[in-house]
C-alpha cells in the first residue's frame, strides 16, 4: 500500500490580507522511488513572512508561488527511504520540502538536501537560529551594520526568529541593544531571556513622536545601527534618532506586506546624517552561510544564543499558523510540527 502525502497548495491569490480560503489541503500518493531518489519524512515545516510575497503575482526578486502547487517552505526531517548512495535512512536533513508531510528529492537535486548534526543543536533550530533566519540576522548585522563595541543597535520585530538573533549577535559584539516589539510579554522576554538592554512596545505609541521619544530614552547616545524588519512608523521614528554615519540593514518591511503604503516621512535625514541604507536577500549571499552557521551553531550549542519557538501541530494547521505569523501571534520562530 502506498503512502499518502498530505499537502497544502495555494488555491488562490489574496488581494490584501490573506485568509484560510487561499489555501487547500490535498492528498496524493507517494510514488515509488526511482534510482538516485530520496524520500524524506518532514518533521518540522518553517513558516516565514517571505511566503506572503510569494502569494502575489507581481514583480519581485523571486518567482510567485504557482497556483495549485505545494506551498514553498523550508523543512527539516528524516530520510525514510533512499536509492541514493549519499543518503541513508535515519539521517536528519534540512531542505526546501514545502508544506507537505513527505518530500521526494531527485538524484539531480542532491544539493537541495543538507545533512544536519543534531548532537548539540535540536533539529528544529536548523529552521530558525541555526538556519535561514539566523543567517539573515548575521548577514544584516555583520555585513551591513558592522557594529563596533559600544555602539547602539536597534532591531524591530525583536522577539522574532530574525530579530532575537540580531540582538544577541550584537550583544556578543559589545553593543548596547534595544529591541522594538509588540506587547509587554514579548518585550519582557526580549530583555529577560534574550538579554537585550531594553525593549520598546511599539503598540503603546500612537505616533512617530511618541515612539521617537521612547527611543531617545532607551538610546541615550543615539542609534548607530538599525536592523529593519517592519517599516512604516517604526522606521520613521528610528531615523529621527539615528546618528551621523549610522547604517540601516533593510531586511524586511512586514507592515507593508499586505499592500498598505508605507511612505518614508523624512528621507532628507539620509543625507543630513550621511547614512548608509542597504537592502539584502539572504539567499543571494550563500558565500557567508558557512561562517554564519558556524558562529550561530556554536552559540546555540553552548547556550549563548537563546530562541523561542511557536509550534502548530499537524499540516492542516499550517495556514492558520501562517496567518497568525503575519499578525504577530507567533512568539519566536513559527514552526509546524508534522511528526
Ligand atoms: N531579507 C531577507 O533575506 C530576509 C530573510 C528572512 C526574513 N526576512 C524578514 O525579516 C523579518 C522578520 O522575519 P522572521 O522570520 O523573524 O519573522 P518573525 O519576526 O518571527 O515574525 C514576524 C513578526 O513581525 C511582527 N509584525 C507583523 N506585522 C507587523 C506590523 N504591521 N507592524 C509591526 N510588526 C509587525 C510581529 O511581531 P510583533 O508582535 O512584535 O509586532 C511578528 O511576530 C520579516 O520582515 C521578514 O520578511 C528577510
Amino acid at each position: 500500500m502506498s503512502l499518502i502525502n498530505r499537502q497544502i497548495v495555494l488555491a488562490s491569490r489574496p488581494s490584501a490580507e490573506p485568509s484560510a480560503d487561499n489555501f487547500k489541503l490535498v492528498e496524493a500518493p507517494v510514488a515509488p522511488l526511482q534510482d538516485g531518489e530520496v524520500l524524506v519524512r518532514n518533521h518540522f515545516l518553517s513558516l516565514d513572512p517571505y511566503m506572503r510575497g510569494r502569494m502575489n503575482d507581481g514583480k519581485s526578486y523571486a518567482q510567485p508561488q504557482p497556483l495549485d502547487e505545494v506551498m514553498i517552505g523550508g523543512t527539516v526531517g528524516e530520510v525514510v527511504e533512499s536509492r541514493n548512495d549519499f543518503f541513508k535512512p535515519g539521517e536528519k536533513v534540512v531542505g526546501m520540502g514545502g508544506w507537505q508531510e513527505y518530500q521526494r528529492v531527485g538524484a539531480h537535486q542532491r544539493g537541495a538536501l543538507q545533512k544536519v548534526d543534531t548532537t548539540h543543536v535540536p533539529l528544529s533550530a536548523y529552521l530558525g537560529a541555526v538556519g535561514m533566519p539566523g543567517v539573515t540576522a548575521w548577514y544584516g548585522l555583520v555585513k551591513i551594520i558592522n557594529p563596533k563595541a559600544g555602539e547602539t543597535v536597534v532591531v524591530s520585530a525583536a522577539s522574532g526568529a530574525v530579530g532575537g538573533a540580531v540582538g544577541q549577535l550584537a550583544k556578543a559584539r559589545g553593543c548596547r541593544v534595544v529591541g522594538i516589539a509588540g506587547g509587554p510579554d514579548k518585550c519582557a522576554q526580549v530583555v529577560s531571556e534574550l538579554g537585550f538592554d531594553a525593549c520598546i512596545d511599539y503598540k503603546q505609541h500612537a505616533d512617530v513622536k511618541s515612539l521617537s521619544k521612547a527611543l531617545k530614552e532607551a538610546c541615550p547616545n543615539g542609534i548607530d545601527g538599525y536592523f529593519e524588519n517592519v517599516g512604516g512608523m517604526i522606521l520613521d521614528a528610528v531615523m529621527l534618532r539615528c546618528n551621523a554615519f549610522s547604517r540601516i540593514a533593510f531586511c524586511g518591511m512586514i507592515s507593508g506586506y499586505n499592500g498598505a503604503p508605507i511612505p518614508l516621512t523624512n528621507p532628507s535625514l539620509i543625507l543630513v546624517n550621511r547614512m548608509k541604507l542597504e537592502g539584502f536577500i539572504v539567499s543571494e549571499h550563500m558565500e557567508v552561510w558557512p561562517e554564519a552557521l558556524k558562529e550561530l551553531g556554536g552559540m546555540v550549542a553552548t547556550g549563548k544564543l537563546k530562541y523561542r519557538e511557536t509550534v502548530a501541530q499537524g499540516i492542516a494547521a499550517a495556514p492558520e499558523a501562517f496567518l497568525g505569523l503575519l499578525k504577530g501571534k507567533n512568539f519566536g520562530k513559527q514552526l509546524v510540527k508534522l511528526v
